[in-house]
């Protein structure tokens, strides 16, 4: 028999490995660092669970190669199939499977234990055990739910089978709906005190289960514009609390060490996305503040400009700050907008900056991950709240794929971006802006910047026009 205390020092050395790896993921110079730490550590905390399950004859090493080889395939086809453009759903699909994973962990002790008559006597381990198992129903069924619809939403809808139809997915919230979520809220907590007051029932487990989920969709159907990055932020959180509350359940210190530190960090990034969007947690839950506008109807025009045009204006531009939005993911043009930057600064001798909006893309830091991987260094990429007071004094904004990020509309006290902090670029002298045509961004709302005097439209895909706007700057 081995000595656990093998085991609870695999377990420290790998939740050491967890706290060093987030510790390198504060800078994103030691970052990929961190992840690998991370990663180690995941890899050390499932071994060792499943040797010690093996030892402690709970289940079998057919069980564990055939486990491991099923989700592993399944991993890998999904992490090699996904486009970039699809990692944010994916990312969010995760996020509601670990909540999923969770709260089948806790339901499947506690039928365990009413299938086994083995539930606890002792009043102390009794409750901590069957509280911990409806926190953990509730979380994380609310989170498997909940991810799901917002998988949805970030994908923007579906399409109809057969009729191939492509249908925006809803944002629904009307007023009342505030009531029936808190009303289902109290009745998923009194079910929880039903599995404490008649543990030997299955019937209040499932009934927490089905009023969990419906809460999961509730609560993210009204959400919708520019206030999905706090949701997505939420929810991620959601998943590490459900874990935390799982390890509670089956007694693995290392679940609730890896669950408490994704639930604070997801609530740190919550906390973030709330101030970027100047919004309170509160307000995004309860006020459906960014439901999506109704998409506006376009019936102005713009004449485009051409990258020849845009070059010869570009020449002699002192500085230039490039705005990345969206567009630049799905385009994936971040080498291109990296040569246009080392061809401006090397030929025109222009001083170049990024502007980097927190919420821009649709998964945080996703400008940050992007021109990272085009070797953009990382002192050139410039939040939002340092860059703005600079805004005036460039000659050019060019603006790749960015919109809601940028639309003056926001300044407004109306509409789904109303009050959420953008980058000024109307404040530069020329606005240049890449994109395939004039429609709305993500939240819905047609963006006056467009239309400007100063504004110059590149119609097309970002890297298509990245590459005519590099090319024209060598023939100048
Ligand atoms: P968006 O407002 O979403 O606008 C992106 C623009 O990119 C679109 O207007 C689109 O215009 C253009 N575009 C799409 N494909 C393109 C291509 N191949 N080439 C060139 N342009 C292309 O972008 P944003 O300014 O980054 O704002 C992000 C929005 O998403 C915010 O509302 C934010 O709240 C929301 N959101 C963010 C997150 C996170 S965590 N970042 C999560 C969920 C939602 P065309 O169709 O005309 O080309």
């Amino acid at each position: 028999m081995v000595d656990p205390v093998v085991w609870d020092i695999g377990y420290l050395v790998s939740a050491s490995l967890f706290i060093l790896g987030i510790k390198k993921l504060s800078s994103p110079k030691t970052a990929p660092d961190g992840n690998r730490l991370g990663a180690l550590g995941m890899l050390l905390a499932v071994l060792v669970t499943l040797a010690k399950l093996q030892t402690e004859g709970v289940i079998g090493w057919e069980l564990i190669i055939a486990g491991l080889a099923v989700g592993g395939i399944i991993g890998v086809v999904m992490a090699t199939r996904v486009e970039m453009t699809g990692m944010p759903e994916l990312v969010a699909m995760f996020n509601g499977f670990g909540g999923g994973a969770s709260a089948l962990v806790g339901m499947s002790e506690a039928l365990r234990a009413i299938k086994s008559d083995s539930i606890p006597e002792l009043p102390t381990e009794f409750y901590a055990t069957w509280v911990a198992i409806g926190l953990t129903a509730l979380i994380g069924w609310i989170t498997l739910t909940g991810s799901l619809v917002a998988m949805m939403k970030l994908k923007g809808g579906f399409t109809i089978p057969l009729s191939g139809k492509w249908v925006r997915f809803p944002t629904w919230g009307p007023i009342w709906l505030n009531p029936v979520k808190i009303l289902l809220l109290a009745s998923a907590f009194w079910l929880i005190w039903m599995t404490i007051q008649d543990p030997a029932n299955e019937q209040w487990i499932y009934a927490l289960l089905g009023v969990s989920c419906l809460l999961g969709i509730l609560f993210v159907l009204p959400i919708g514009g520019a206030d999905m990055p706090v949701v997505v932020s939420l929810l991620n959180s959601l998943s590490g609390i459900a874990a935390a509350f799982t390890g509670f359940v089956i007694g693995n210190n290392v679940l609730i060490i890896a669950g408490s530190m994704v639930g604070a960090a997801g609530l740190v990034l919550t906390f973030i996305m709330c101030k970027a969007m100047n919004r309170e947690l509160f307000d995004v839950l309860f006020k459906s503040f960014g439901s999506f506008a109704e998409t506006a109807t376009l019936t102005r025009t713009k004449v485009g400009s051409d990258a020849e045009e845009v070059a010869m204006m570009i020449d002699g531009a002192q500085k230039v700050i490039i705005i990345p939005g969206y567009g630049m993911a799905v385009s994936q043009c971040q080498h291109q907008v990296k040569e246009f930057a080392d061809l401006v600064s090397e030929k025109f001798d222009t001083e170049v900056k990024y502007a980097i909006h927190p919420v821009a893309g649709r998964m945080p830091g996703h400008m940050n991950v992007l021109l990272a991987e085009a070797n953009v260094p990382y002192e050139q990429l410039i939040e939002m709240d340092d860059i703005n007071p600079e805004m005036h004094e460039a000659d050019v904004a060019l603006i790749i794929g960015a919109n809601d990020t940028t639309n003056p509309v926001a300044r407004s006290g109306e509409g789904p971006l109303a009050g959420m902090p953008i980058i000024n670029a109307d404040a530069a002298r020329t606005v240049v802006i890449i994109k395939r045509g004039l429609s709305v961004g993500y939240a819905g709302v047609d963006n006056d910047l467009f239309y400007m005097d100063k504004t110059m439209m590149l119609f097309g895909d970002g890297k298509k026009m990245m590459n005519e706007l590099n090319s024209a700057i060598k023939d100048l």
